[in-house]
């Protein structure tokens, strides 16, 4: 359960701080000391104006990882997927945001679920981040966006969320293996090949849900899960859990 945690937390703050770097910082040191003052008079207001519309994006990003990292519950609760998908959308915005465009197609008279919604949240969130991951590295000197589809609809007494991308596909050869814990084929510090395995406990053991994903090589990815509204699912030693 620790390993879920750090790597959630490790995955939140990778895709909300992304890459900085010190050389921007003694670039700005040298250019202090040839400053156009004139230029400046025209730049800082623009400066100030694009600042206060960061700070308000920022203010989003907190507001929404306040919701994904409060204490995970043990105890299932009913609540609406549709919110918790647009507090990962915006989670992950660093990691799509450059490479892809989001589609939604969130029913919207979805019931809500009963789940627990953390680590419902962390599922989305793993499949979005492969989805960005597979659109980035699919055509990396293409400037043209892909397209990240998310989908939710009512299915009798499941919910079905799917979560698409038009990005390079999962070889067939591997496709057997995605859901093992430690499986990656991401370059060292892209991926520890625990994101799909950390999926499948939460969709199937606790939840008893199903996750199914079709792909085609080059062409795209989508990840199709299936949530009963009502879970009497058994946790991954097989003892009941509790719902409220
Ligand atoms: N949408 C996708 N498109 C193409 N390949 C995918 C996609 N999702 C998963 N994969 C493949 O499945 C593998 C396992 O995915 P998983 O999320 O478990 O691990 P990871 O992304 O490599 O690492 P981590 O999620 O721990 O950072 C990936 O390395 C990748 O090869
Ligand atoms: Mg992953």
């Amino acid at each position: 359960m620790c390993g879920v945690f750090v790597h959630a937390l490790e995955k939140v703050l990778q895709t909300v701080i992304g890459d900085s770097s010190t050389d921007e910082a003694r670039e700005a040191e040298n250019l202090l000391k040839e400053v156009d003052w004139q230029y400046l008079d025209g730049e800082i207001p623009v400066a100030i104006s694009q600042s206060k519309d960061g700070l308000g994006r920022i203010s989003t990003i907190v507001q929404a990882m306040k919701e994904f990292s409060h204490p995970g519950s043990k105890v299932k609760t009913f609540h609406d997927l549709n919110k918790i998908i647009e507090t990962t959308i915006t989670v992950a915005s660093n990691e799509w945001k450059y490479c892809a465009q989001i589609e939604k197609q969130l029913a919207p008279d979805l019931p809500q679920v009963c789940c627990l919604a953390d680590e419902i949240g962390q599922v989305f969130l793993n499949i979005l981040v492969n989805a960005a991951h597979a659109i980035a590295g699919n055509n990396p000197d293409d400037k043209t966006r892909g397209t990240i589809t998310i989908a939710t609809r009512l299915d009798r007494e499941h919910v079905e969320i799917c979560i698409g991308d038009n990005g390079a596909g999962i070889p067939e050869n591997i496709r057997e293996r995605i859901y093992d814990p430690f499986f990656t084929t991401k370059a060292v510090g892209k991926g520890t090949g625990q994101g799909l395995a950390i999926a499948h406990n939460v969709i199937v053991e606790k939840h008893a849900g199903t996750i199914s994903c079709v792909s085609e090589v080059d062409r795209g990815t989508v990840f199709t899960l299936r949530l009963p509204i009502e879970s009497t699912a058994t946790d991954s030693r097989g003892e009941e859990m509790e719902t409220a």
